[in-house]
């Protein structure tokens, strides 16, 4: 008896994640898009569901991304399995805005940073919210470049850049699109926000939707490098 109880507690478990997952793609398919009244409580309570579970690209602490860090699980990013994506970053911004400063708003260990000192750029700032993943970068920070420690909602960097890239990021804010709106006051004139993303979570298909639906779209790429696929989109300094 109590074998075939918890048989059924774990089935019901099982269904009531799967319809959770169900509901949460369905909801970034349609409900993240438009507004509603009462939509932020709706969004609260997803996203504490979303970090309770785990589920990918959401809101963490700096403890568990220090802790994630520390034990190693962003160094694939290094790997050529990643470096079509960083490539795509690089070159709009090398197109687009040729011998730049730059703002990596989530730098983490500085892969995208080490893409850019092959090509060059005139100043490098980067920011992420992990003292684990920029301490190494602070203490061989080349003389044009600097990398801070700070959530990257709040941090206010010294003055405009003519490149910011979200690369990766920018589904971990709890409200992406406030964040991308406040990063829009510390571009130049003429300068552009990149943000690229991997795109097989819905959180993340529905953040870039949103951003292209409401911003002036330079360009956008679909890369495919492997099974994994990601979108970099290239925006210029005006909301539509
Ligand atoms: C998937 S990793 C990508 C790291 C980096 N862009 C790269 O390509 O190597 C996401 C990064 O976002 C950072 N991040 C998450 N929330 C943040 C926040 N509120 N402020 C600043 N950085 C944040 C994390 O610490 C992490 O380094």
């Amino acid at each position: 008896m109590s074998v075939s109880s918890s048989g059924s507690r774990a089935l019901a478990a099982r269904v009531g994640r799967r319809a959770a997952t169900a509901a949460r793609s369905a909801y970034y398919g349609t409900g993240y898009r438009v507004r509603y009244p009462g939509k932020k409580s709706v969004e609260d309570r997803l996203h504490r569901w979303e970090t309770a579970t785990g589920r990918g690209d959401v809101p963490l602490s700096q403890t568990m991304w220090d802790e994630q860090y520390g034990r190693g699980r962003w160094s694939f990013l290094s790997g050529i399995e990643e470096m079509a994506h960083y490539a795509v970053i690089v070159g709009y911004a090398t197109f687009l805005k040729p011998d730049s400063s730059v703002l990596d708003v989530g730098c983490g260990a500085g892969v995208l940073h080490e893409r850019f000192s092959v090509v060059g750029y005139r100043r490098y700032t980067g920011v992420d919210i992990s003292q684990v993943a920029v301490e190494s970068l602070q203490d061989t920070a080349p003389p044009h470049a600097s990398f801070h420690a700070f959530d990257a909602a709040t941090f206010t960097p010294e003055g405009r850049y003519d490149v910011i890239v979200f690369n990766e990021s920018i589904t971990y804010f709890a409200d992406p699109l406030a964040v991308f709106a406040r990063y829009q006051q510390f571009l130049s004139p003429g300068g552009i926000v990149i943000v690229s993303c991997h795109v097989q979570s819905p959180r993340a298909r529905a953040i870039l939707r949103r951003l292209e639906r409401e911003n002036a779209v330079i360009d956008a790429t679909d890369i495919t490098q492997g099974r994994t696929s990601w979108r970099c989109v290239a925006f210029g300094d005006q909301a539509r």
